[in-house]
C-alpha cells in the first residue's frame, strides 16, 4: 500500500503539479485517509532500534536526510505552493474576504510587489558571517560561481519598506526579545537575522544566553534544541527554538531510550508555553516535516486531547498539519490578551523548487536566473491558504513569504551543498545571504 502511495506521488504528482487544481489533490488526500490511519501504530507501538541522537535534528545531516520521506511532501504542500494560476480555484474555495491579512488593514500588503536589481545587495557577506551562519547554507563557501541571486531586493507595490540595518533593528528592539520557533527554514530566518543585525561582522560582545532558556547541548545530542544571543548594547535577544512540527512532543516511555513520542497536535511545544511571557516578537513556522516518512522515522504518534488520534481526517497528513497550524495559532491568539506587547506572526510556507524530478529522482533547481521571467506578485491573496486561513479572525499576523519566494527558484542551495549526495540537490533550503533576508525585511516592516 505504502509503495503504491509513494509511487503515485513521484511521477504522477509532477503531472498533477502542472495540470490539476489543488482541490483534486485534497480529494486524493482524503481518499487515502483510511490507508494512512492503518499505518499508525497503537500507543507504545513497535520499538525500533535507532540511536537516541537520530530522533531529533536530522535536517543538518545531509540532503538525503533532509528530504527523507518527502515523497509525499509534494502532495502535502501542494495546496500551499500551488502555481499562481490556481489562485482563482483557491479564492473560490476560501472566498476573497477570508484571506485579508492584518498587514493589509494597516494599509500595506508587503507581499505584493516585485524583485528589483539592487547593487547595494547583499546586506552582509556570505564569507563574513561565520559566527552565525552554518557553512552548509553559506553558498559563497561552496563551489557555486553565480551570485546574481544575492542582488535582488523586494520592492512592495504600494509602500516603502524600511531597510533593515543593525542599528535600526537594535534600537527598535531595545530590552526586547524576538523568538523564531519552527523547522530548519525558521532556523535559516534566524541565522539570516543574526547576519543582518551584525552586518556580517564578528561580534565578540554578543552573549550566548541559551542557558536562560534551557538551550544547552544535552549529552548524546549533536546540538542543542536552539540558540539565544543577546546584544548587550541594547539588551536585545534573538533566539531560535527547533520545533519542526509546532507540536508538543512527549516521550511515551521515558525509561526507554528508543521510545515513541506522543505528538500532541493540539498542544503547543512546551518551550513556547514556558517562555511566551518573555517574548516581544514571535515568529512561528512549520510545513516540510509533515510527511509520513518523517513522522515514522521520528516515531511521532499523533495524539489529540492526550489520546492517540482516531479521527481519519486528521490521520491524513494534510489534515493533521492543517489541524495543528490552526490549533497553535488559536492558542497563541488566546494568550495575547495576557501579553499586550507581544507581536505574534505565523510565517507562511517556504516553497520548494524541484524541477524535472523530485528530491530523490534527480530533481534540480540549478538555474542561475529565476525560471519565471516575471518577478512580480500581483495577487492580494496569500497562496498559502492554510497559513492565511489560520490567522483569519485572530490577532496573530501572517508573515506571507510564499508567493515572493516562489519566484526565486534560483536562490536555493541546489547542487552546491557541502554535504550533498551526488545527483541530489537541495531545492528546499536557501542560500544565505539570500531570500530569507527578505522575509526578515518584511517582518521588520511589521514590528
Ligand atoms: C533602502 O535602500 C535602497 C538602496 O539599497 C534605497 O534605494 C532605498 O531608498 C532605501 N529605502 C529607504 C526607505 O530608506
Ligand atoms: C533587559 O530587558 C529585560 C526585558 O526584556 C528587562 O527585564 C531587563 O531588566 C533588561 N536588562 C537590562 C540590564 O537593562
Ligand atoms: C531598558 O531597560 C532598562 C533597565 O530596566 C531601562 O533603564 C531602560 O529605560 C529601558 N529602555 C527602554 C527603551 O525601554
Ligand atoms: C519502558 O521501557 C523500558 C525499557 O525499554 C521497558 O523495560 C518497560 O517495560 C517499558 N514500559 C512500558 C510501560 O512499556
Ligand atoms: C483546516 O482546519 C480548519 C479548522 O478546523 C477548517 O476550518 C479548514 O476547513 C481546514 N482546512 C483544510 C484544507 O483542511
Amino acid at each position: 500500500m505504502k509503495g503504491s502511495f509513494y509511487g503515485l506521488s513521484t511521477k504522477q504528482i509532477t503531472l498533477f503539479l502542472a495540470a490539476v487544481a489543488f482541490t483534486t489533490i485534497l480529494l486524493i488526500g482524503w481518499a487515502k485517509a483510511p490507508i494512512v490511519s492503518s499505518l499508525i501504530p497503537s500507543q507504545g507501538g513497535v520499538l525500533r532500534l535507532l540511536p537516541e541522537t537520530t530522533t531529533k535534528h536530522k535536517e543538518d545531516s545531509d540532503v538525503k536526510q533532509l528530504s527523507e520521506g518527502e515523497k509525499d511532501l509534494t502532495l502535502v504542500t501542494q495546496d500551499s505552493v500551488a502555481p499562481l494560476s490556481s489562485v482563482t480555484t483557491k479564492s473560490s474555495v476560501i472566498g476573497k474576504e477570508d484571506v485579508k491579512t492584518p498587514s493589509k488593514s494597516q494599509g500595506c500588503n508587503y507581499a505584493k510587489g516585485k524583485w528589483i536589481p539592487d547593487d547595494n545587495r547583499p546586506l552582509y557577506s556570505g564569507f563574513g558571517c561565520k559566527q552565525w551562519l552554518s557553512s552548509m547554507w553559506a553558498c559563497r563557501l561552496t563551489q557555486r560561481t553565480d551570485f546574481a541571486y544575492e542582488k535582488l531586493r523586494w520592492q512592495p507595490k504600494n509602500c516603502e519598506m524600511d531597510n533593515l540595518t543593525g542599528s535600526k533593528f537594535l534600537s527598535r528592539m531595545q530590552n526586547k526579545t524576538i523568538a523564531f520557533i519552527g523547522d530548519s527554514l525558521g532556523r535559516q530566518q534566524f541565522q539570516s537575522l543574526m547576519c543582518m543585525v551584525t552586518e556580517g561582522e564578528e561580534r565578540p560582545d554578543v552573549l550566548n544566553v541559551g542557558w536562560e532558556y534551557g538551550l544547552v547541548k544535552e549529552k548524546g545530542h549533536v546540538r542543542p534544541d536552539g540558540w539565544a544571543y543577546r546584544f548587550p548594547s541594547t539588551n536585545t535577544t534573538i533566539l531560535y527554538y527547533w520545533s519542526a512540527s509546532l507540536c508538543d512532543l512527549e516521550p511515551l516511555n521515558i525509561t526507554n531510550p528508543v521510545t515513541d513520542y506522543a505528538m500532541h497536535l493540539d498542544r503547543p511545544p512546551s518551550f513556547l508555553r514556558r517562555y511566551i511571557s518573555r517574548f516581544d516578537v514571535l515568529v512561528l513556522n512549520t510545513g516540510h516535516h509533515w510527511n509520513r516518512g518523517k513522522l515514522e522515522s521520528n516515531r511521532w504518534i499523533m495524539h489529540i486531547s492526550g489520546k492517540p488520534n482516531t479521527d481519519a481526517n486528521i490521520a491524513a497528513i494534510a489534515g493533521a498539519k492543517n489541524f495543528t497550524i490552526y490549533s497553535i495559532v488559536k492558542w497563541v491568539n488566546s494568550e495575547l490578551p495576557k501579553y499586550p506587547g507581544l507581536k505574534a506572526f505565523y510565517r507562511s510556507i517556504s516553497p520548494r523548487h524541484f524541477f524535472n524530478g523530485d528530491w530523490n529522482t534527480g530533481g534540480t533547481c540549478d538555474n542561475t536566473t529565476p525560471r519565471s521571467g516575471n518577478l512580480e506578485v500581483l495577487e492580494d491573496e496569500s497562496i498559502d491558504p492554510i497559513a492565511a486561513g489560520s490567522v483569519k479572525g485572530t490577532r496573530v499576523k501572517l508573515l506571507d513569504i510564499t508567493a515572493i519566494s516562489q519566484l526565486r527558484d534560483e536562490g536555493h542551495i541546489s547542487r552546491y551543498s557541502i554535504k550533498a549526495t551526488p545527483g541530489m540537490q537541495d531545492c528546499l533550503h536557501w542560500c544565505l545571504p539570500g531570500v530569507p533576508d527578505t522575509w526578515n525585511e518584511l517582518l521588520f516592516a511589521q514590528i
